[in-house]
């Protein structure tokens, strides 16, 4: 395993992407570990993060300088490259301007990082306000820019490094070569982390933590729920019951494709709960968002109680929790926007004990996952669905009929998306229901008076910033053609040109 320190959410996560795309396990830890912590871990590596601007600033995050000392390999990037400078005697001074953006870095030397075979010249991505204006002693500078002289910074006896750069940004000509031989030669790891071992490995401890106990599911129809059933089912075949509830708000051909994908195709044991009646009975004459939310949250969960209640003797609950949520939990959330409900959201009273096989991983790993177990294409890379489903895009009061209106224009939408090849560049997109709101307009020689429908469609990275799609006007041409021509009822059609923040990325 490789530690990265966190000293910056974002730059953490992104070298813990790069480090297991070099095929090596890496996880994430606070920079408050201490160095005692991290030895009973065992890393084969230590990689400090990037983070804020400056270590002069008061109250800038540290770490415990034994790290230095427990003989493990460590390379600090950026913010990480000037406390391995600080911490070990060198000096890190305050320059009148930072370097940000694109620099020219020279090899000035030769050494693990800034190998013989490495260009003289390379582009490299800054981000920097302070400088190493001397490297500690023990160290050579292989690398430089015209605003850091210190740029690399290695002390090959010690096994200790620093890149002033970003080597993880896809900027930084020959970045992941430089991390490669970091883990590779600076610190002897094999590239061992593949699909192949993953799976075996999840395979091996689902095994082991149920034993010959009954084990269910609760199958959303989107990605983690099933490629964490698919795994389990890999791991213990029979003993695996998924339970799938249909709430009346799923999207076009949903149901069916988890009924056709996990109960034909992959022979696996599953409850399909019709259950839209009691979603629709509850939800009748609900109009705000967040009494909908808890609607159709607690609805849920009391059907997947009964359901679970039916099958003897389950002992474990497989959840798809991905490794962005373990690191992101510990941290409190800020105001509460809304309150999400998913399959995961599950009653803490409920007498099981969880699995959760996917808790190492990140999305685009999982998806991969996914593919090597044989799920289709659809499920794998089916595009986010929020646990309340087509309920938070109608919006006033959600009825079988207005939620049969949104599914047949949201079917559309993707169709038109998916034809134009365009799914996998954004990251939703879906139509919205105004229920409540009419217009005028003229079809044939008649008047009508129906209601819009807003096409919503967002590029994003993880949901937490997105920015409308400029999608092509041909594109959007044609989608609202054919639902004002083929959805009775509306006849307007309108696109949310509208970023998070300032808006979400559902209308409630
Ligand atoms: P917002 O609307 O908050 O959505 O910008 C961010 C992402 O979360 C999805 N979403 C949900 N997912 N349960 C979920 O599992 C929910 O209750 C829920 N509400 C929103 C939304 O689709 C987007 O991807």
């Amino acid at each position: 395993t490789v530690l990265v320190v966190d000293f910056g959410a974002q730059y953490a996560q992104l070298i813990a992407r790069r480090v297991r795309e070099a095929h090596v396990f890496s996880e994430i830890v606070p920079h408050t570990i201490t160095a005692a912590e991290i030895a009973e871990r065992r890393p084969s590596a230590i990689i400090l993060s990037g983070g804020p601007k400056s270590v002069h600033v008061e109250d800038a995050p540290s770490i415990d300088a034994g790290v230095y000392e427990l003989g493990v390999p460590v390379l600090g990037i950026c913010y990480g490259a000037q406390l391995v400078a600080r911490d070990l005697g060198g000096e890190v001074s305050r320059t009148d301007r930072g370097e940000y953006g694109r620099a020219e870095l020279t090899r000035t030397g030769h050494g693990v990082l800034m190998a013989d075979d490495e260009p003289e010249q390379l582009t490299v991505w800054m981000s920097h306000f302070d400088t190493i204006t001397k490297a500690p002693e023990g160290f050579a500078v292989t690398g430089s820019t015209g605003a850091t002289p210190a740029a690399v910074i290695e002390d090959a006896e010690r096994r200790i490094f620093g890149v002033q750069y970003h080597p993880e940004v896809v900027h930084s000509q020959h970045g992941q070569d430089l991390l490669k031989r970091f883990l590779y030669d600076g610190a002897g790891c094999r590239p061992s982390w593949t699909m192949t071992s993953i799976i075996e490995h999840e395979v091996d401890a689902v095994r082991r933590q149920v034993g010959d106990a009954r084990v269910i599911c609760a199958l959303s129809g989107g990605v983690d729920s099933a490629v964490a059933a698919a795994l389990v089912h890999k791991a213990i075949g029979h003993q695996l019951t998924c339970v799938y509830v249909d709430t009346g708000l799923m999207r076009e051909g949903e149901s069916d494709q988890v009924v056709e994908t996990f109960q034909r195709n992959l022979q696996i044991e599953l409850q399909h709960v019709r259950a839209a009646d009691r979603f629709f009975e509850r939800l009748a004459g609900v109009l705000d968002p967040e009494e909908k939310r808890k609607a159709i949250g607690e609805q849920f969960i009391r059907i997947f109680e009964e359901a679970a209640g039916g099958i003897e003797d389950a002992k474990f609950l497989v959840q798809g929790t991905l490794y962005p949520d373990v690191i992101e939990s510990g941290t409190p959330d800020a105001a509460k926007i809304k309150s999400h409900h998913n399959v995961g959201g599950l009653p803490e009273d409920m007498d099981f004990e969880l699995v959760e096989p996917l808790r190492a991983l990140f999305k685009d790993e999982v998806r991969r996952v996914g593919t090597e177990l044989g799920l289709p294409e659809e499920i794998v890379w089916r595009q986010p669905f929020p646990g309340p489903g087509l309920g938070v895009r109608i919006i006033g009061e959600v009825t079988p009929e207005r939620a049969d209106l949104l599914r047949k224009a949201d079917a559309i939408v993707r169709e038109e998306v998916k034809r134009a090849d365009l799914e996998r560049d954004i990251w939703q997109v879906f139509a919205v229901l105004l229920a409540d709101v009419r217009s005028v307009g003229v079809m044939g020689d008649e008047r009508t008076y129906g209601h819009p429908v807003v096409i919503r469609a967002v590029t994003s990275d993880d949901a937490m910033t997105a920015d409308w799609a400029r999608l092509p006007y041909d594109l959007l041409e044609r989608m609202s053609n054919r639902i004002i021509n083929e959805v009775p009822g509306i006849n307007r059609v309108a696109y949310d040109v509208t970023s998070k923040p300032p808006g979400t990325i559902e209308w409630e």
